[in-house]
């Protein structure tokens, strides 16, 4: 087993921090007292890291799934549910976006703090730098996100998306539409050097 790099705390959850793996910062925060989730509903997790949203949505949801491309934080995020006493509530699966689940799975809440800064295209990235390395317009894994998420939605259900204006807030609201779902800006944090964190809600 890796070992934890820190611990770190977010109300009254601990999560081990592996090397490799996206430490939560501001733009988990913000997501994190955005969940509004309603009891027995079913949450998606994409890009889940060390857990940390899938584990804090466990507690209202009925099940989550956690998905990630990164193996170690997929190890993680499994040590992380048992040590915040939710394994039997939260399954966590090594998936490239929503490409793994079954097409019959649908959920009430979607949840995706994503990658979103521009990166070199043929750049070979390092399991850490997928955290934030979203190619050439930093919106690589963003349009593949929305392509696959409608799919994977119950009639009502929702999504929370977490990116910053440097990747285009007004471009994802549009391509969110071309999918038929509504979507608007939810929450916002300015961050130094003109970039402020946007949570778009979007809706079916
Ligand atoms: C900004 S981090 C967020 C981590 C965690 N959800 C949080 O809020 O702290 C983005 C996460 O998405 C994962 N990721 C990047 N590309 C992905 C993909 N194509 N499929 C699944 N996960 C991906 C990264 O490995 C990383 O863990």
């Amino acid at each position: 087993m890796p070992y934890p790099a820190k611990r770190t705390y977010f109300n009254n959850y601990s999560f081990d921090i592996y090397e490799e793996v996206y430490e939560p910062a501001e733009d988990t925060y913000l997501l994190a007292e955005n969940l509004g989730i309603r009891e027995g509903e079913w949450v998606l997790d994409v890009g889940t890291g060390c857990g940390v949203l899938a584990i804090v949505a466990a507690r209202q949801a009925g099940h989550v799934v956690g998905v990630e491309i990164n193996p170690h934080a997929v190890r993680c995020a499994r040590q992380n549910a048992m040590l915040n006493h939710v394994y039997g509530k939260v399954d966590f699966l090594q998936a490239d976006l929503l490409s793994a689940l079954n097409p019959s799975a649908l959920f009430d809440l979607v949840l995706f703090n994503a990658p979103y800064l521009p990166s070199d295209e043929d750049e070979e990235l390092a399991w850490i730098e997928r955290s934030w390395a979203g190619g050439p317009s930093g919106r690589e894994v963003l349009d593949r996100f929305i392509a696959q998420v409608p799919l994977h939605l119950k009639v009502g259900g929702r999504v929370l998306l977490m990116q910053s204006t440097l990747a285009g807030v007004e471009e994802t609201i549009r391509k969110f539409a071309d999918y038929n779902l509504k979507a608007h800006v939810k929450a916002q944090r300015k961050l130094p050097f003109f970039e402020t964190l946007t949570l778009i809600e979007a809706k079916r």
